[in-house]
Order: C-alpha cells, then sequence, then structure tokens
C-alpha cells in the first residue's frame, strides 16, 4: 500500500517556493521578449519543410493538397486550446520545467515521470527533426554557391538519391512523376548518413556547454529575418498563386488527407510551450506567460495559413514533395535569386529552433535529476563553463547520431504523438485541479475551461490517432521502455523518499547556470 501510493507522491507548495527562490535569475522577460521567444522557437523544420509532404503526401501517408491550409487552423485551434491550459498551469506553479514541474506538483511522482519521459519525444526527437530540415535548406545553399557536398553524406540512412539539375534529390515517388521514366537512367546513390545534421547539432551543443548565450535582443533580431523570410516568399511567390490551374482539387483525400496533414504538421506549432519554461526569468509570469504564447501563436497561424495557400496556389503539388518545399517552388517559377536567398535565410535562422528545444531538454532533464529521478550527473554544472555539461553533451549526442540516420517523416511524427500527449495531459490536468482544489490561487483562469480543456483533449486525441499505426508502435515502446526505468531506478532514487532529508533541492538551480536570456 505503501509503495503504491509513493507513485503519487507530490512536491509540497514549500519545495516549490523553495525551488522558486533557489532560483537567482532576474526576472528580466517581457510578453513582448516572451512572444518573439514564441516565434523564435516555433517558425522552422514544420512551415519550411514538412508543409511539402503534407500537402502533397508520401508513400505512406495521404498528403491534404491546398485543403494543407484547413489542417493549419485544425492544428491551430488545437495548440491555442492548449496553450491556455498551459498558460494556467503557470500562472499557479511560476517556476521552470513546463509540464513535468505541474504534474509533480498536482498528480505525484509517476504522472510527473511520463510526462517527463514523453517530453523527451517533444524536445531532443524534435530536434532530430529540426537538425535534418536544417540540412535540407543548407545542401541547397551550398549547392546555389557551386558547392557539392558528397551525395552519400548528404541524406538520412538508406535515402535513394538521384543527380538531376546538377542536384542530388532523394527519389520521391513526386519526383519521379516530375520527371517521367528519365529518372532511371539518372546517376543514382544511397546516402550512408546526414553529415551537414549531424554537424549542425555538433555545434549548437558546443554552443550550449560554453555558455553562449541567445539573448533576448538575438533572438528578436533573428525572429525579423525569420519573419522577413516568410514575407519574401509571400511577396515573390504571391504573383504566380494560380488557383484555377493548382486548387483545382483542393481537397484530393477529402477529410482524411486534412487531418493526416493536420497531424503531421502539427509539428510546425511545437514549441509555444517552451515559452512556459521561462516563468522563473518573466517579468510577470501570471499575465506575460498567457499573452506571449497565445500572440506568438496567432502570428503563426496566420502566417502558416498564407505561406500554404501561396506555396499550393503557385506550383503542382508534385514539385512540393521533397525536402525543401519553398525555394523548390521558388525556382519552379523562376524565382532562383529569392529561393537562393530563402535557403540563406532560413541557414541562418532555423539553428534558434534547435537552441531552443536542445534548452528546453537539458532544463528538463535537469529538473528531472535534481528530484532524483534521473543520475545525478545530469544536473552536474561544469566547473569552469558553469553550463550542466553532462546534460547538454548526452542529449547532443542523443540527437546528432539519430539526425545523422533518421528519416524526418518518422521522427517528426513521433515527436507530435508525444507532444500531443502531453497536451492532452495537461488539459485533463487544468480540468481536474479546477474540481480538486477550486481554492488554489490562479492569476490566470483558463476561459469557459469545460469547454476549452475539451476542446483541446478530443482535437489533440484526434491528431494522435490520424497518426500512423507504426508511429503508435513505436510511441508504446518508448513509454514501456520509461515506465520500467522509472521502476528500476527512479522510483528508488526519488528525493521525495523517507530516507532522503532534507528532501529536494539542494544544490544550483539550473536557470543560475543556462545560457537563456
Ligand atoms: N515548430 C518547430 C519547427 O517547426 C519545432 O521547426
Amino acid at each position: 500500500m505503501k509503495s503504491y501510493s509513493s507513485l503519487f507522491r507530490r512536491k509540497s507548495a514549500a519545495q516549490l517556493a523553495l525551488d522558486a527562490e533557489s532560483s537567482s535569475l532576474k526576472r528580466t522577460l517581457t510578453a513582448f521578449d516572451l512572444t518573439m521567444l514564441g516565434i523564435g522557437a516555433i517558425v522552422g523544420t514544420g512551415i519550411f519543410v514538412l508543409t511539402g509532404e503534407a500537402a502533397a503526401g508520401t508513400k505512406d501517408a495521404l498528403g491534404a493538397g491546398p485543403a494543407i491550409t484547413i489542417s493549419f487552423i485544425i492544428t491551430g485551434l488545437a495548440c491555442g486550446f492548449a496553450a491556455l491550459c498551459y498558460a494556467e498551469f503557470a500562472s499557479m506553479i511560476p517556476i521552470s520545467g513546463s509540464a513535468y514541474t505541474y504534474a509533480y506538483a498536482s498528480f505525484g511522482e509517476i504522472v510527473a515521470w511520463i510526462i517527463g519521459w514523453d517530453l523527451i519525444l517533444e524536445y531532443a526527437i524534435g530536434n532530430v527533426a529540426v537538425a535534418i530540415g536544417w540540412a535540407g535548406y543548407f545542401k541547397n545553399f551550398l549547392n546555389g554557391l557551386g558547392l557539392h557536398l558528397p551525395a552519400n553524406l548528404s541524406a538520412s540512412t538508406g535515402t535513394e538519391l538521384v543527380l538531376t539539375n546538377g542536384e542530388w534529390q532523394p527519389l520521391t515517388e513526386a519526383l519521379k512523376t516530375q520527371l517521367g521514366s528519365s529518372w532511371e537512367t539518372l546517376p543514382h546513390v544511397i546516402s550512408l548518413m546526414n553529415l551537414p545534421a549531424f554537424v549542425i547539432t555538433f555545434v549548437i551543443t558546443v554552443m550550449l556547454i560554453i555558455g553562449i548565450k541567445e539573448s533576448a535582443r538575438t533572438n528578436s533580431f533573428l525572429v525579423l529575418i525569420k519573419l522577413g523570410l516568410v514575407g519574401l516568399f509571400l511577396y515573390f511567390g504571391f504573383p504566380h498563386f494560380d488557383p484555377g490551374e493548382n486548387w483545382q482539387n483542393f481537397a484530393p483525400n477529402g477529410w482524411n488527407g486534412i487531418m493526416t496533414g493536420a497531424a503531421l504538421v502539427f509539428f510546425a506549432y511545437i514549441g509555444f510551450d517552451a515559452v512556459s519554461t521561462t516563468a522563473e526569468e518573466t517579468k510577470n509570469p501570471q499575465r506575460d506567460l498567457p499573452i506571449g504564447m497565445i500572440a506568438a501563436l496567432i502570428v503563426c497561424t496566420i502566417l502558416y495559413i498564407a505561406v500554404s495557400a501561396v506555396l499550393t496556389g503557385m506550383v503542382p503539388l508534385n514539385i512540393l514533395a521533397n525536402e525543401r518545399p519553398v525555394s523548390a517552388a521558388l525556382e519552379a517559377v523562376g524565382e532562383n535569386k529569392v529561393a537562393f536567398l530563402i535557403s540563406l535565410g532560413i541557414t541562418l535562422t532555423m539553428p534558434t529552433v534547435l537552441l531552443v528545444m536542445q534548452l528546453g531538454q537539458i532544463r528538463i532533464f535537469y529538473s528531472m535529476s535534481r528530484d532524483g529521478l534521473l543520475p545525478k550527473k545530469f544536473s552536474r554544472v561544469h566547473k569552469r563553463f558553469k553550463t550542466p555539461a553532462y546534460s547538454t553533451i548526452a542529449v547532443g549526442l542523443l540527437v546528432g547520431f539519430l539526425a545523422a540516420f533518421m528519416d524526418i517523416g518518422a521522427v517528426a511524427e513521433l515527436t507530435n504523438i508525444g507532444t500531443l500527449f502531453a497536451f492532452v495531459l495537461v488539459a485533463i490536468g487544468v480540468w481536474i485541479l479546477r474540481v480538486q482544489q477550486p481554492e488554489r490561487t490562479r492569476k490566470f483562469k483558463v476561459p469557459a475551461y469545460k469547454l476549452i480543456c475539451s476542446g483541446a483533449i478530443l482535437i489533440c486525441s484526434y491528431l494522435m490517432i490520424s497518426l500512423p499505426l507504426i508511429t503508435w508502435l513505436r510511441f508504446i515502446i518508448w513509454m514501456v521502455v520509461g515506465l520500467a526505468i522509472y521502476f528500476i531506478y527512479s522510483k528508488k532514487h526519488s528525493e521525495l523518499n523517507d530516507s532522503k532529508v532534507p528532501p529536494h533541492n539542494k544544490g544550483t538551480s539550473v536557470n543560475d547556470e543556462i545560457p537563456f536570456n
């Protein structure tokens, strides 16, 4: 009985207060900074890479066609509801750690562990997809300079590449259709690994170890460039927008295609919840966190709808089914210089997503290790650099190796299922706490919470169901492995064990050490 109840032991309000106090971070971030931080973390591989696959479809998944615009509206709505739920939690428990910390305080250790383990899919595995997405545009940028990477080191392991128009491209069904039977005569190669994706992860890891600070100001600057790129694309793409030609078959696979597309482009919205991990650095978290997250989501939703509408309206779908659909579409309509500029811009700005997500993962590992659920090494701070070097290297190796060998679609889908699961748990959590602890102070309250929480739970669950069976299998295996680790290691080492007093909260808070603002 005792063992059963220990699964649900919670961090007390006093412990959380100590956590918050032990952080000597300055509270400098405003609602505007948070909005920019959100946009910096959100706009990346999802819109610039996955939109193409989601619209055109793959051999395993139905494409949404131009109706991908509707997919973006559905996922935007789901994320908006989830953001309100995150904001209520963040305003009740304004300390770092995101959903993991909320769960530890509210529902107990086992739920916190499940969420913490699940969030590895969002942050670390998500970053694998971002690194692969970055690599596609980086290669295109190099090609524009006349530099060519060895083909067998330029895509995930086992990808078949063909040389066409002086560029090695993955041989997709869409490319075969585009090239007709001539593809059979083109030079072929099978790739061994994606070297650029590995290298960018390595660079980000080194930056995080030595403590390069991405200041709110640098972030805002890079976000402005990112928004400029989107503007550039819309400006040069819109004159080629021809719905009469390209939107004739608006939803080629009907509702199923729209939902399969939505489940994939959900990836494009991931990152707004990373904003909630900055609670300890925000001037007025109760007010600014909800504003920052919702404002970032609104801006991104509008941009995504505009980009996907112009993209699918300017060229036929088979032009979009590749690793860099935005520049491919521009090239197809003869805007080669703009395509090159956009590849350059994406190469320079997409690393902000990598940085925020990598940092999010390190923080969660840190919190879990501080609580004893992961080995103490994960919260040890490097003497010289004053950063959690062990965690940073562990995350870097995990992300780097997977990025070198994995396929982007599979990785993005695994990230999505994990993140959607976390959103569902957070929405359920908000509802349960409203019922169980109605008197608790909430500086931000989800309006019409039953409606919003049900909306988040239902749409996110529906998106999860729209993901392929193989993704479900991978997800279930991941969670079973996580639970095994909990029962074999974490439960015994938890700082909340009776034998370990004073509980928790020893040492330095990660937020003192992590270069963030
Ligand atoms: N939303 C982020 C991206 O699309 C993860 O790259």
